[in-house]
């Protein structure tokens, strides 16, 4: 079984972005298979590893490879999805004995990254499909080095330099963070302030960092201002032409890297099944460019 990495598109306008490795099994690869692996992730930002089969042990471990895991957000219910497993974060719309087993539902998910309310964020997430809905919940990556390059100049003038504010309200699922005050006010709500634009620690290139749109606030502006510019940013981040969609098949592995990525769901029938498990790198604060 020989390794290969090949772009997911390449005939589309960004073809760098995103990758299928082939010929490797995340539960035996040795250092240097892992440093390949590395390389490409940071290369191509996300990167898909098809006809897997991992048990939670396995996802925990192939993670731990590229660093220390977050635990995942607790479930609105307050219960960790996995006993004696606070790392996976279960991504699912099934509800057993009235019991939802994940977060996220059925609906839409809107554009985010992961866990950008946190002081640190985590720097990759992992998602493992086990079940799959017959049609729908597929996933879009957009590329957020591209976008900033993609900003006209006086934008990106106005974009350096800035913090914007990443709404603590809610969390990952949409659902109110325990002990949280909900306001609508984007000023006033909780949240982290992190550089709009950022460096990416490891392969140098700058990159918006917008989290989500949802109660953003650009510090220093009055709210008007903020929400248009944000509204502005927000469209190049998002361009159509920018962006992947990922259509899933059950044993699929996606690595994304939080800190040059945005990603989305879309909805699907709600009567069909879906059941993802999820582990979180952990990060440290993103660094202003
Ligand atoms: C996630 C997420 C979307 C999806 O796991 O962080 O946003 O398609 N998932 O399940
Ligand atoms: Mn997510």
């Amino acid at each position: 079984m020989s390794k290969t990495i090949k772009p997911l598109r390449p005939a589309s306008p960004n073809p760098g972005f995103g990758a299928e490795i082939t010929g490797i099994d995340p539960r035996a690869i040795n250092d240097a298979g892992f440093e390949a692996i590395r390389q490409a992730w940071i290369a191509h930002q996300v990167l898909l590893f098809r006809g897997q089969s991992l048990s939670d042990h396995d996802l925990i471990a192939f993670s731990r490879r590229f660093g220390a895991l977050d635990h995942a957000p607790v479930q609105e219910n307050g219960q960790r999805f996995v006993h004696g497993l606070p790392e996976i974060y279960i991504v699912s719309n099934v509800v057993e004995d009235g019991v939802a087993i994940g977060s996220l539902g059925a609906g839409e998910a809107a554009w985010h990254s992961d866990m950008s309310y946190l002081a640190e964020p985590p720097k990759a997430s992992m998602l493992y499909a086990l079940e799959i809905p017959p049609s729908g919940g597929h996933t879009s990556f957009c590329d957020m080095y591209a976008a900033f390059d993609s900003l006209p100049d006086s934008l990106r003038a106005r974009a350096i330099g800035r913090r914007v504010k990443h709404d603590g309200t809610y969390n990952s699922g949409g659902y109110i963070r325990q002990g949280v005050t909900p306001s609508d006010d984007p000023r006033e709500a909780p949240g982290t302030l992190h550089p709009l634009v950022c460096t990416h620690p490891e392969s140098g290139r700058r990159t918006l960092y917008l989290g989500r749109r949802r109660m953003a606030w650009i510090e220093g502006m009055d709210l008007p201002e903020s929400e248009a510019f944000l509204d502005q940013l927000w469209a190049y981040a998002t361009a159509p032409a920018l962006c992947f969609t990922h259509r899933w098949r059950v044993g699929d592995l996606v690595l994304w890297d939080n800190r040059c990525t945005m990603h989305r769901r879309d909805p699907f029938d709600a009567s069909a099944r879906r059941i993802m498990h999820r582990t979180q790198i952990k990060g440290a604060a993103p660094p202003a460019a």
